[in-house]
């Protein structure tokens, strides 16, 4: 029996909501499984300002580095909007846990059912299919973190900020490694989006993620696109791309524009791996819905917690090696959908079901 070590973060809003719809679905496909799983659950976003002071409590920071992955909820909401950027729940909270763990890899499926195709704002003909693309996204270089990073106060009185990109060969090659292992298990298409007709980064991306692909993945098919060309192409016809590798502050855009192509973000998960290999071997993770709080319906028994449910299924892939337990929670939740069940956010009028109704359902659909 192999035992499941990781720490629940469940946030504000609806996180706690949905977490907990998500821990029993995973209790109970460790039993057909044969795994158990351990957790523990600590404060972080607001929950930690306002029980810790802190977005990222010194104790939840500690727990999570006993643990094998992070299960994240999500977190902030118009009590901690007022705060400084800096100590915003989701900055403080989000952009040290990634560094800490060396979370480098951040994962995002963007997929749309058939079946809920009418939820995106593009046009019928476009989406009927479905939309199953995945944004590969490089999350601990780049802009977000290079050095210097300040406001300073000149002579003249005015005031002048920078931000640096910066990248090196080896964080363009690692990402492109788990680029090539998703595309082997995709279409093997792969799209990396650059700004090389601009930016000295994106050249040396450029470079870097051809020569690697060409050396090591030849099978592969890569292509090439500017970034702004990627955002116009996504609208326009987002199933031209299977997977998109991108770097940080583009990654973070194109994945936003991604999310709402496919309608709903209460359908969304993501995965951001690490360096470090946990316990298992396999790489540590946080994994976490796309969406956000929802602070209007939280506590009412609304929220949409397949997002969540999806989330913990990739955990289970990616941090525990569990395949099969992963696809038995993904067909639940596409079989609950094509059964009918919606939660209001993705109901368009018809009648819904609750959290707790939708976890229900697909708890009974594991089998
Ligand atoms: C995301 C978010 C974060 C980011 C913010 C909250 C720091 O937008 O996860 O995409 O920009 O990476
Ligand atoms: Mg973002």
């Amino acid at each position: 029996m192999m035992t499941l070590n990781f720490s629940t973060l469940p946030g504000d809003g609806i996180g706690p909501e949905v977490m907990g719809t998500a821990l029993e679905i995973l209790r109970q496909v460790g039993e057909s499984h044969d795994f158990v799983i351990e957790t523990s659950s600590h404060d972080v976003g607001g929950a930690g300002i306002d029980n810790h002071g802190d977005a990222l409590p010194v104790s939840t920071l500690e727990a999570c580095r006993e643990a094998d992955a992070i299960l994240f909820g999500s977190v902030g909401g118009p009590k901690w909007e007022n705060l400084p950027p800096k100590e915003q729940p989701e900055r403080a909270a989000l952009l040290p846990l990634r560094k800490e763990f060396s979370l480098y890899a951040n994962l995002r499926p963007g997929n749309l059912f058939p079946e809920l195709s009418d939820l995106s704002p593009l046009r019928h003909e476009t989406v009927a299919n479905g939309i199953d693309v995945l944004c590969v996204r490089e999350l601990t270089g780049g802009v977000y973190f290079g050095q210097p990073k300040e406001t300073r106060d000149l002579e003249s009185g005015e005031q002048e900020a920078i931000d640096t990109m910066i990248y090196r060969s080896s964080e363009i090659e690692r990402i492109t490694d788990i680029a090539i292992t998703a595309a082997r298990l995709r279409s093997g298409r792969i799209c990396s989006v650059d700004k090389a007709n601009v930016l000295e980064t994106s050249v040396l991306w450029r470079k870097v993620v051809s020569e690697k692909v060409a050396r090591e993945a030849p099978e592969l098919e890569l292509s090439h696109m500017y970034v702004d060309n990627a955002a116009m192409q996504l609208v326009r016809d987002p199933c031209q791309f299977d997977l998109i590798l991108t770097e940080n502050m583009f990654g973070d855009i194109l994945s936003d524009e991604l999310a709402v192509i496919c309608g709903s973000l209460g359908m969304l998960a993501s995965a951001s791996l690490g360096v470090r290999k946990n316990g298992h071997g396999h790489p540590f993770g946080l994994y976490e819905p796309a969406g956000g709080t929802a602070p209007d319906i939280a506590g009412k028994n609304l929220a949409n917690p397949c997002a969540q449910v999806l989330s913990a299924a990739l955990m289970l892939r990616y941090s525990f090696g569990l395949e099969e337990a992963a696809a038995r929670i993904e067909n639940a939740v596409e079989r609950s959908i094509r059964d009918g069940l919606r939660t209001i956010d993705v109901a368009q009028g018809a009648p819904s079901v609750g959290t707790r109704e939708m976890g229900q359902a697909i708890l009974e659909r594991l089998d």
